[in-house]
């Protein structure tokens, strides 16, 4: 059978059209690299007499928009891939990678974190480009014929509507007090201290802190079948965005819970007390001084953008379940991720020193 036969047209078997299929695991690979190119030049702006002050200041701030930079080359990959209405395998397996690509800061967290409690010989950044350079070996060995999309993929509404409940359950319980406790880190870590220990006595019970660890890994694993389902149709960027979101997540809080939970409070002698100190990894540094830590802020800033972000997806489709007009839901996922973005960087400058002097 001819290539236009089985629906494939020439240019999309070509060397360029692998290329652009494996582009962003290839970004990928440089994630660790923009932070250490971060990390080197930030260490040079403590010193403000120097004549070269400037220029690692714009490094800097340069270096680490290269690493936010490539989620975000991820989710426009995603979007490309995701509209190619009759795609070939390899097509539809760069579109999971170029997903994955969106968590790649979470990803490299987590990998980083069992790298250092396995006592790794092979260093994270290597480990890290290994995984991408797997994958991208996956995509390209992936054939050019057709991939069976499914004409209708509809979720199943009780999953849905339970993803949905948990999530309310989540926010109300833990989140809400969570992302405002952070926030809390802007007036000083003696406000975030003090907030810390009357929001967990409600959410860290013995009682509601189980539960709480349930109904996320419940989101995790219900989230990940609501994907997987949406994903064997072609999707709109709206979808895609939710998507990419809940990708996030599910590595997040998975390397949430194994920092937390695993590494500081059981794996650790003596267990480490998981508050700002250990939040803002002042023991190496900070987030900013340190070559480890800075990988943290991506990390947490997307982890804060996306959680709030991917529950205005929720919200864009609940309103148009309900008929309401679509510009209006539109405009209310886009308010939702502007609040959301807006927050995560207010949370980001107080974890990274920025103090609000409020007397
Ligand atoms: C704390 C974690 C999470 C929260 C708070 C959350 C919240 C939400 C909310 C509020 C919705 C809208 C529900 C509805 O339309 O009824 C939703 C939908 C969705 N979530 Fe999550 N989620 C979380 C984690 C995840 C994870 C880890 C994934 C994994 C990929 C994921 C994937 C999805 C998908 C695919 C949908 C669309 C469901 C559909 O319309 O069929 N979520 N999420």
């Amino acid at each position: 059978m001819t290539i236009e036969a089985q629906g494939i047209t020439p240019d999309r078997v070509g060397v360029s059209r692998k290329f652009t299929l494996i582009a962003a695991p290839l970004a990928a690979i440089a994630y660790p690299w923009t932070l250490r190119a971060f990390n080197i030049a930030a260490a040079e702006i403590v010193e403000p007499s120097r004549p070269t002050h400037l220029i690692f200041w714009l490094g800097a701030a340069l270096f680490l928009a290269l690493a936010f930079a490539i989620p975000l080359i991820g989710l426009l990959a995603s979007f490309r891939l995701a509209r190619v209405t009759a795609p070939t395998v390899a097509e539809r397996r760069a579109e999971l990678v170029a997903l994955l690509v969106v968590a790649a800061p979470a990803i490299y967290t987590f990998l980083g974190v069992v790298d250092f409690m396995t006592n790794s010989p092979l260093p994270d950044e290597w480990a890290f480009a290994l995984l991408w350079a797997l994958l991208i070996v996956a995509v390209v060995a992936s054939p050019d014929r057709p991939y069976p999309i499914a004409s209708a993929a509809a979720a199943p509404a009780t999953l849905r509507v339970a993803h949905g409940v948990a999530a309310i359950a989540i926010l109300a319980v833990f989140l809400g007090f969570h992302l405002v406790n952070h926030l809390a880190g802007l007036i000083g870590p003696d406000a975030h201290r003090s907030l810390m220990k009357s929001v967990h006595a409600i959410y860290g019970s013995a009682l509601v802190e189980p539960l709480l660890v349930a109904a996320l890994l419940f989101q995790v694993a219900s989230g990940s079948f609501l994907a997987a389902r949406h994903l064997r149709a072609s999707a709109d960027p709206f979808r895609i965005f939710q998507i990419a979101a809940g990708v996030y997540l599910a590595f997040f809080i998975l390397g949430h819970m194994n920092s937390v939970f695993v590494y500081a409070r059981s794996w650790s002698n003596p267990p480490i007390v998981t508050d700002w100190s250990f939040a803002t990894s002042e023991a190496w540094g900070g987030l900013i001084e340190s070559g480890w830590s800075n990988r943290l802020i991506p990390h947490y800033a997307l982890g804060v953008f996306f959680v709030v972000a991917h529950m205005g997806a929720g919200l864009r489709m609940a309103m148009i379940g309900h008929n309401l007009p679509e510009r209006w839901a539109n405009r209310a996922m886009f308010g939702v991720a502007a609040a959301a973005a807006l927050l995560a960087l207010a949370i980001m400058l107080g974890m990274c020193g920025l103090r609000l002097d409020l007397v």
